[in-house]
């Protein structure tokens, strides 16, 4: 099994490009399927999960091609609306297929989706939501059958939280439907508003992405389109914990600084001199990081849930005691007990609250990849700390950080897969 082994201790120093969204990129592959013609995606991270995707188009029917970060899927041969167990449950994401299938074929047959252990993760917005718009769903143990014998029909939804994966497959299902569908509650991640961005340009009719009520006027069809992935904002977030944890400066090219608003403060309040000018983040650690007293995370434009792993092992150097209170998912402390393995003091409660207090220094030791953000963290710690970490399990890493040991080499880290 392969692993990463890194000798802590080295400063991070240098420029590095910011990859595209993953959790843009998803949904847009999977909204290619629900437009007709031909799409050309730019900025398309390579990422375990994002082939994942595109191996799920080719098993519909439609060909892929992928050049550099540029992936054109021409969707005109798509002919299948099912979708097998083994592919669904590669990754949470290709929940997303339902409504995109349902909007080109009417059908989809799926199965309950896989994705990230971070919690029960269900899925009984995304259902009842498109029950509400005219579906019948079918749930025959993981098998869910999906038909609209009235077509869709658009209707206002209420989502009782702001979900990224309901939000975007309401849109997606809402698109060719009849009428308006107005959803109330959704989510406002930038991922969302990309999304839109996209179909928009395919000749949706969306308006208030971005926003709690998004409006969707059905359209007859979608034409194809070229489009840029925005850059991914967590990634930002995973390279300024990373310096901030090894110590130096870096410069981070292509972010957007609108949807790094949530996380500078944080840095900011841990001692880090942060810089955003035009699409260039420069970030530079202090010598001793400083307790950043209470971080919560929420909806966006809240504190993301996938930033909270990564502050966290940058956080158990630091002088004083933080604490950081888990909101969205009900199991997103699995990596503590490995970093916990590493020398960090950290004390969770009710599996919902981590108790953070900062010790004077961490030492290397054989820790494995939780999940992708968690196994980020163990990159976060591993480059602070004293002597040879092994960081095992890393596929889970490889679904959502383009490059690892390229990038955090380039910036003078001893990394090596092996
Ligand atoms: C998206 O997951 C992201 N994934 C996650 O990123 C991210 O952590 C999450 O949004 C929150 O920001 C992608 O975009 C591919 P949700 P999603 O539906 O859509 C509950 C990463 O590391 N819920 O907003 O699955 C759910 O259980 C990942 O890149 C229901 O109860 O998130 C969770 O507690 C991991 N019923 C909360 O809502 C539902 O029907 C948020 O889930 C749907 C969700």
């Amino acid at each position: 099994m392969k692993k990463l082994a890194v000798n802590g201790g080295n400063t991070l120093n240098g420029k590095i490009d910011l990859q595209g969204s993953k959790n843009s990129a998803l949904p847009i592959i999977s909204a290619c399927v629900a437009v007709n013609g031909v799409c050309v995606i730019h900025n398309c991270p390579k990422l375990t999960d994002v082939e994942s995707s595109l191996r799920i188009l080719e098993h519909i029917g439609c060909k892929v091609k992928r050049e550099g970060n540029s992936v054109t899927v021409d969707s005109t041969t798509a002919s299948s609306w099912s979708i097998p167990e083994e592919m669904m449950h590669e990754m949470r994401s290709s929940i997303v297929f339902m409504g995109a299938l349902l909007t080109r074929f009417t059908f989809a047959s799926v199965t309950s989706p896989g994705g990230c252990e971070i919690g029960l993760r269900p899925i009984d917005l995304h259902l009842s939501a498109l029950r509400e718009m005219g579906v019948c769903v079918n749930e025959n143990g993981g098998n869910l059958d999906c038909t609209a014998p009235y077509g869709i029909s658009g209707c206002r939804i209420s989502l009782a939280f702001p979900s990224v994966g309901a939000t975007e497959n309401v849109i997606l299902a809402s698109v060719c439907a009849k009428g308006e569908t107005v959803i109330t509650n959704a989510a406002r991640e930038p991922e969302i508003a990309d999304l839109a961005s996209f179909l928009n340009k395919c000749g949706a009719k969306i308006s208030g992405a971005g926003q709690s009520v998004i409006r969707i006027q059905g359209v007859s069809s979608l034409a194809g389109a070229e489009h840029r992935i925005i850059p991914d904002r967590i990634v930002a977030s995973t390279h300024m914990a990373l310096v901030a944890a090894a110590g130096g400066k870096i410069a981070v090219d292509g972010v957007c600084a609108d949807h790094l608003a949530p996380v500078i403060p944080v840095f900011e309040s841990a001692g880090c001199l942060v810089n955003v000018k035009n699409s260039e983040l420069i970030i530079g650690a202090p010598k001793k990081l400083l307790r950043v007293k209470c971080i919560r995370t929420m909806p966006y434009p809240g504190f993301p849930t996938d930033s909270q792993a990564l502050v966290m092992a940058m956080l158990t150097k630091a002088e004083g005691t933080s604490i950081i209170s888990e909101r969205i998912f009900e199991n997103r402390f699995r990596h503590v007990p490995e970093l916990i393995k590493m020398g960090a003091d950290i004390r969770v409660e009710n599996n919902c609250v981590a108790v953070v207090e900062g010790v004077e220094k961490l030492h290397g030791a054989r820790v494995s990849a939780t999940d992708l953000r968690g196994g980020c963290a163990l990159l976060v710690a591993a480059l602070g700390a004293e002597g040879k970490t092994f960081i095992e399990d890393i596929h889970h890493i490889d679904r959502g950080f383009e490059g690892a040991e390229h990038t955090l080499g380039m910036l003078g880290a001893d990394i090596k897969r092996e």
